[in-house]
């Protein structure tokens, strides 16, 4: 059991205090952002991209979420571990994402499973849940459907697109989600969202107001050689240290100094 679970985090988001989250694919870095008082450590399926020079998150596969999941678990001992059920492994039916969020949990040692969707996925999570797989929704830019998206672009932009993700939101709540991450979205959205739904919102692109913020680590040290999103800042630039950059990470999320208005949609 960490020390971070999901009750820790909804106090956190009834007193105020600001969730930082950081994504890991492995035992060193997960070990680092354990000891520098990260809140969650998300193994995100973009290690398709960072980890293995992958175009999209798409290829990815269930075995090898898998086995980062496992490299993050032995690191990270007192944040909350999320992991990421890859491009359909959940999305054929509720079973198929039943038997791989038990492989996640059981083998890879994750402790929420995350998946895209909203209200088309609702059912889905209820089915996972009522089984005792919490789960954490992730709405806005959802790069597991690039294509269909035509590209990573801001999402919720037009009035029918807004409506259509605080739909989603609070369809994915009821259904017992316990987290939500919202990605690239005008940071007033997030800002809506984040105050009708009990549960904590952990916004990348979405604005200073969500309850948490998450990048994607090689992202924040600067060490992807492709462009960065517009929303991720480059955290070590004047740290001396990989660990004094994460620290100033955690610092800038808690203090509510990241994301600034450059960051933002
Ligand atoms: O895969 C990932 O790293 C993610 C974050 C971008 C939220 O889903």
């Amino acid at each position: 059991m960490s020390d971070i679970t999901l009750n820790t985090l909804e106090k956190m988001k009834h007193d105020g205090d600001k969730i930082a989250a950081l994504t890991a694919y492995d035992y060193s870095f997960a070990s680092l952002l354990d000891r520098a008082g990260i809140d969650i450590v998300l193994i995100g399926d973009s290690l398709g991209m960072v980890m293995q020079g992958h175009e999209s998150t798409l290829p990815v596969s269930l075995e090898e979420m898998i086995y980062h999941s496992l490299c993050v678990t032995r690191g990270a001992r007192r944040a909350l571990r999320v992991g990421d059920l890859p491009f359909m492994s959940y999305q054929g039916s509720r079973e198929l994402a039943l038997e791989s969020a038990g492989r996640m949990m059981k083998e890879g040692g994750v402790q929420v499973v995350k998946l895209e969707g909203g209200e088309v996925m609702a059912d889905t999570v209820r089915f996972l849940v009522e089984r005792g797989v919490p789960v954490c929704g992730h709405l806005g830019l959802v790069p597991q459907s690039v294509h269909q998206l035509g590209g990573y672009r801001v999402q919720g932009k037009d009035k029918s697109g807004a409506n259509q993700i605080r739909n989603d939101a609070l369809a994915l709540q009821q259904a017992g989600a316990r987290l939500l991450v919202l990605e690239a979205v005008p940071a007033d959205l997030a800002k809506t969202i984040s105050v009708e739904l009990e549960i904590p919102t952990i916004g990348i692109g979405a604005g200073p107001d969500c309850d948490g913020q998450v990048l994607v680590l090689q992202d924040m040290l600067g060490i992807y050689p492709k462009p960065s999103p517009k929303f991720s800042r480059n955290f070590m630039a004047g740290a001396d240290s990989v660990e004094a950059a994460i620290k100033a990470y955690i610092q800038a999320v808690k203090s509510g100094e990241f994301p600034s208005a450059e960051h933002c949609f």
